[in-house]
Order: C-alpha cells, then structure tokens, then sequence
C-alpha cells in the first residue's frame, strides 16, 4: 500500500445514537414550537450493496441502511395549518427557519427545497385518500445529504412515519409501510418531480439494520425478501466514501438512461429489460443491439441483474465463508466497471475511491446510488477500514480533490 502523503486525521460521520437524535429532534421541536411532540420517528439512509440503474427496468436490486437516521418530531392540529422546521435547513436548498402553510397550500408547495420534500408526502398522502389535518414537524438528521445515500428518502419516509402517527392513519405494518413508501415514491416524482425508481423508498421503509433487502421489481410493489449480511461475523464491514460532490446532473442524465433503457427493451421485442435477462441468450441479445450506446447501457442493466442475483446467492450460500466474499467483492468491481464503461455515470472521484479501496485491500468496491456524484462503498477487513480511509483521503487530498467523509456500516 503506497505511504498515505499526509497525517490530518481522516474526516468521519459517525452516527447518532436513537436517543440522541430523537433528543435533537424533541428540542428543536419545543423551540420552534413551545410544546411537546405527539411523536417521534426516523427513518435511515440507504447504501446500495450491488443493484444500481436496475429498479426502472423492472429489475433486482440488494440495498442496506445506514446506521445513520433523520429524526422527526410531530403533533397533530386540527386547524389544517402545516408547520415545518429543519435543524439543517441552513445547509440545503429551500428556507430557513418555520415554514407555516396549511394543507390547502401543499399542492403548490413544490419549488421549496426540503420542505417540498415534507409537504410532499403530506400532499401525496392526501392523493391516495388520507385526509391531511395539520401538522407541526422539526426534523433533525445524521444522514449526508445530496450524496446517494438516500437522504430525500429518509425525510420523506421519516415524515410519512410520524403523520401516520399524528393522523391515526394505521400504515404501520408491512403492508402499511408499502402504501407510505408509495407516499413518498410519489412525494418524490410527482411533487418534486425527480424521477426516482423506488428503490430507495421501499429499502428505508423495510430494510432492519444488519440486513439488505432483495427487491424484485418485475411485481408493482416489488417483492421484498429479508437478506441478513453476515458482514460482522468475518470480520468485515462495509466503508462508505462520501466525496461531498452532489449528483447535480442526476435528473437530465438520470431521465436520459431511463430512456436508453426502454428504447434498448422495445428493440428487442421486450417490455423491459428484465424481461430480456429472463430470456435464454439474454446477454448474447443484447450484445446484438446495433447502436453502441444503447448497447452498452442495456448491458450495465442485465449484467447489474446478474450480480444481484449472484450477490445474494452468495450470501446465503453455503461454500467456504472466504470464497464467497471474495466473489461478492468480485462483484463489486465488476459493478463498479459497468457503471463507469458501460452506463457512464461515474466521475474522477468515484473511480478514484473504488481504485484506492483496491490498492488499499479491499476485498471489493463500487460507486452507489444514482452516479455523477454521490458515494462509493468498499468491503473491507475491519481491522483494515481505518487504513483504508486513510489511503483515500491521502489520494484525494494529492489529487485537489475536497477531502470525503467516511461512514461505516454497521
Ligand atoms: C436513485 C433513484 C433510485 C435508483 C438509483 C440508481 O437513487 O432514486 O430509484 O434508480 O438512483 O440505482
């Protein structure tokens, strides 16, 4: 492993613990407020394993969560006013302090930042024939915001868990939690009109810590089998590299991949591309499309298919514990490689993490989430993820590059 350039100490998210952050919440709530909440809820980010540019082509993904949460805190009102607040409000897009509304106001509160995220849900909710009564949330979060690591989702779904709290709407079940994780795909593509596949919704609202969940988008909602990671139990972890750049492309590039993806399935007589991987010849078919882009991007989508598939037998498989790991590390790369050449959403960053995690002697890595920006992951020995960062910080710091943040999970 090459000598790290430097000895600044490595730049780490931890996360916080539940009571301290339902305590973060609690009190922002009673200062914004002057009276106690109702509830309090929270709903983690999520951190993609293998499964990426797959969910809206009908196909498989294997995501995980975050130890790290946004917190909400709530109470009812029966006056039809909406009050919002966000202890991180001066670090993103949208206003600060208490945004006041009222449930008539949340259709058009689209073009606001977080809050368009909040009223979002409170509006989607009202769409699907829950009437909004009023409400007054602070909100609190650990989660990195705006890096593909889930935190759109993790407000949305933490806000959809305390109204159902405050509303008395009883979606706390399993299928409950399918109808607010609608809520908030639809919070997200219709109110704030970013495109999302869904991915990120169902994990946050299904996914226990120490678990990934198998979802299989070829049914509407996906089918969703609990996969534990024995990761603990070898003596591995998963490293998570922020690089603090923000996907800023994600919803022209995002949209644009959509579409290769449908134009690839219809020229191979197909409804979506899963419908392709599940046909014998699968990849010979699509090696066959003739324009190279289109090409190239239906690959990332069926191999990506592929991985998951291998990922999650491997997981549950029982060959030699070591084999395994060093096949889903496999995997990882290889993940990494197709998102970089075949579906171009890398970036200098990104490849820079993953090739410095490998150097480093991690077992595998790849770049998460949405792409162009964002966050990369590498399986690591545990006894290793400290050396790790540090080699990449030291590669990002010799390259100009803003230092990342690291996160660990578990
Ligand atoms: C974003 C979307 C998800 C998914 C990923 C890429 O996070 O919200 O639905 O498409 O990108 O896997």
């Amino acid at each position: 492993m090459p000598t790290p350039p430097h000895r600044d100490p490595v730049r780490w998210c931890a996360p916080w613990s539940m009571a301290e952050g339902e305590a973060r919440a609690r009190e922002l709530f009673q200062r914004a407020f002057k009276s106690s909440p109702d509830t309090l809820r929270c709903a983690p980010g999520r951190v993609v394993l293998i499964g990426d540019h797959t969910d809206y082509a009908a196909g498989l993904s294997l995501p995980t969560v975050l130890p790290h949460r946004t917190f909400v805190a709530a109470r009812a009102r029966d006056d039809g006013r909406v009050r919002v607040t966000s202890a991180q409000a001066s670090s993103v897009d949208g206003p600060t302090g208490v945004w006041e509304g009222t449930v008539a106001d949340l259709a058009a509160a689209s073009d606001m930042g977080w809050v368009s995220h909040v009223c979002g849900v409170l509006w989607a909710l009202g769409e699907r024939g829950f009437e909004p009564s009023g409400v007054d949330i602070a909100i609190s979060s650990c989660v990195p915001i705006g890096t593909g690591l889930g935190s759109s989702a993790a407000l949305q779904c933490a806000v959809a868990l305390a109204v159902n709290d405050c509303w008395g709407l009883a979606l706390d079940s399993p299928a409950g939690r399918v109808e607010l994780a609608e809520a908030a795909i639809d919070a997200e593509r219709r109110h704030v009109s970013v495109p999302t596949g869904g991915l990120d919704q169902y994990c946050v609202l299904q996914c226990p810590p120490g678990e990934a969940v198998l979802l299989d988008f070829a049914t509407q909602p996906p089918a969703v089998t609990h996969q534990p990671l024995y990761f603990p139990d070898y003596g591995l972890r998963l490293l998570v590299i922020d690089t603090g750049m923000r996907a800023d492309l994600r919803t022209t590039e995002y949209a644009e991949r959509r579409r290769s993806c449908e134009v690839a399935a219809s020229a191979l007589g197909a409804a979506n591309l899963r419908e392709v991987f599940e046909s014998p010849g699968w990849l010979r078919r699509v090696n066959q499309l003739e324009d190279p882009v289109m090409r190239a991007r239906a690959r990332h989508v069926v191999t990506e298919m592929h991985r998951v598939r291998l990922v999650n037998a491997e997981l549950s498989g029982t060959a030699p514990a070591h084999e395994r790991f060093m096949d889903i590390g496999k995997a990882l790369f290889r993940s990494h490689a197709s998102l970089d050449t075949d579906y171009g959403v890398s970036t200098e960053a990104l490849k820079l993490a993953v090739d410095t995690s490998f150097a480093a002697g991690a077992l595998g890595a790849r770049q998460v989430g949405a792409g162009f920006g964002g966050s990369a992951i590498a399986l690591v020995r545990k006894s290793e993820a400290a050396d790790t960062a540090h080699a990449v910080d030291g590669a990002f710091l010799a390259r100009g590059l803003t230092r990342p943040r690291f996160l660990t999970v578990p």
